[in-house]
């Protein structure tokens, strides 16, 4: 069994390496480590960090350490002046999430018990089937979750995992869903998003929903369905009012149901580049298809491993959801172009529909990345430090072990007219912190973040304040009108100070 230590998702940005893990793409493995001090790593932007990543917060709302107004003494002549902000949204996971993990073995024991000969191989089939998600040949069977092997391995190593990426931004997000909508799980599998939902978003407990999980593979669903019900029970002592129906079905059938939320996690990866059709043409196809399953105001919610690939489609999935009239939501700052594209770079091509398209009033053009083949990809890193012992002994036993948790997600939303009319009024300019943290000069930290005026680098003293990735901030300031932008050399991004 191999013993290198994974990271979730890749660091740097080689062409035609797929790196990372989870369902997804496969990571480059790291070389042994060799005795002595680590050198200091390359971070996935290109940048070299300063620290490891810090431990993840459980309680958002709490007050951070060295998070001050104070001004910084000993960060040289360029050290930022500006009050430093409180985000207005951050990521963190739920913490009913952890209390869940805490409880998962022994329910998934109950209801799926593993054979002796299937435990001693846990690890084995673990390993084996992250190799099939993370393989770039589409040679998996397509109901690969229906034999027991498998499906062992996906609840008791996929799922939790799963559940801590979506369980730590589901709480930011602005869904609109009354009693009685209807939400549609696109490859639900274990139910692993109408569990986070579940875990992460106790405002949704008492709402009349109606959720509709589907999948190409039935037993799946089925499992999930009962891991459900039990982790209510033991949490909450009580199912919620939710209407849950499995369905099998296969993406692109239609459905005689039209959805408010659409969500579809980890499911776009298994299929979407197997067509050889331009990017840029398969997104709006796709996107075309989501908006069918629709009601006229409702939201698409996609979420996909944090690799380069899945990065350069869910921004090539924002552009055209938007030119189809649903512009994005969050994370996006903004409804400009995406400054962090990937390899997308165009709707537009040979064989493009050509059809009605929007483009969102008020867009401006952004500053992008210094030009290169491959733009930065948008996604988010967390801290694996939370996960519960058993799942990282088991992570370890797989020879999967993670220090972190990578992933990309997009939440489109065809515009309420009267919510839109209320948004207007109080369109104030945001900042999404995107990356890890990295040394400048003059002992101060930077990120890399998404703004309304494109790809912006983040200058700050960490002795001061402390930013996370997912961190939503009121812009700062740039320079006193009439003076020129500045913009870093090495990266080509806005470079803007706290
Ligand atoms: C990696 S699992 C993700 C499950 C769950 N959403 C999660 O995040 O853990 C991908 C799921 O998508 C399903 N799937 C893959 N391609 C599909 C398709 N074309 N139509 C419907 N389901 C599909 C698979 O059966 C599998 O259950």
């Amino acid at each position: 069994m191999p013993k290198n230590t994974h990271e979730d998702r890749g660091r740097s940005f080689k062409p035609g390496k797929a790196r990372g893990e989870g369902p997804g793409k496969r990571p480059a493995l790291p070389a042994s480590p060799k005795p002595g001090r680590p050198k200091p790593q390359p971070s996935e932007f290109g940048r070299t960090k300063p620290e490891r990543s810090k431990p993840q917060r459980s309680n958002p709302g709490a007050p951070r350490r060295g998070h001050s107004n104070t001004t910084p003494s000993g960060t040289g002549p360029s050290a930022p002046a500006q009050k430093s902000p409180s985000p207005l949204e951050s990521f963190s996971i739920a913490p009913d999430c952890l209390r869940a993990l805490g409880i998962l073995p022994g329910i998934l024991d109950e209801i799926v018990p593993l054979s002796r000969n299937h435990r001693l191989g846990l690890g084995r089939n673990i390993r084996s089937l992250w190799e099939d998600l993370t393989s770039e040949r589409e040679h998996r069977a397509s109901e690969y979750l229906s034999a027991p092997a498998y499906y062992s391995a996906y609840l008791r190593y996929f799922l939790p995992w799963n559940l801590l990426r979506l369980s730590s931004f589901l709480p930011t997000l602005k869904l609109r869903l009354d009693d009685e909508a209807t939400i549609v799980d696109l490859g639900s599998g274990p139910l692993t998003l109408p569990i986070a939902l579940y875990l992460s978003r106790p405002d949704l407990r008492t709402k009349k929903l109606g959720i509709i999980c589907t999948d190409r593979t039935e037993r799946i669903l089925k499992v999930g369905l009962t891991l459900f019900e039990s982790l209510c029970l033991r949490l909450g002592g009580s199912l919620p009012p939710w209407t849950i129906t499995l369905r099998r079905h296969q993406f692109g059938i239609a459905l005689p149901e039209k959805a408010d939320l659409l969500t579809a996690a980890n499911v776009f990866n298994e299929f979407f580049w197997k067509s050889k059709v331009p990017l840029g043409i398969r997104a709006s196809l796709t996107a075309r298809q989501l908006l069918g399953y629709l009601k006229d105001t409702g939201s698409v919610l996609l979420v996909e491993p944090g690799d380069p690939r899945s990065g350069s489609f869910i921004s090539a999935l924002r552009a055209a959801l938007s030119s189809f009239g649903a512009p994005p939501l969050s994370p996006c700052p903004h409804v400009n172009d995406c400054p962090m594209p990937g390899i997308f770079r165009s709707l537009e091509g040979p064989g493009s529909d050509g059809g009605a398209r929007f483009k969102p009033k008020n867009a401006q053009a952004v500053v992008m990345p210094k030009h290169r083949e491959k733009y930065p990809w948008c996604h988010f890193t967390i801290g694996a430090d939370m996960a519960p012992g058993w799942l990282k002994a088991l992570s370890a036993e797989a020879g999967l072990s993670k220090e972190k948790l990578v992933f990309s997600f997009l939440l489109s939303a065809i515009p309420d007219p009267l919510a839109a009319t209320a948004k207007l009024k109080d369109g104030k300019a945001n900042l999404r912190v995107l990356s890890e943290s990295f040394a400048l000069p003059n002992g101060l930290s930077g990120r890399y973040c998404c703004s309304p005026k494109g790809y912006t680098l983040l200058r700050y003293s960490s002795l001061r304040v402390f930013f996370s990735s997912g961190d939503l901030l009121p812009l700062p300031q740039a320079k006193a009108a009439g003076t020129k932008e500045e913009k870093d050399e090495k990266s080509g991004a806005i470079l803007l100070s706290y």
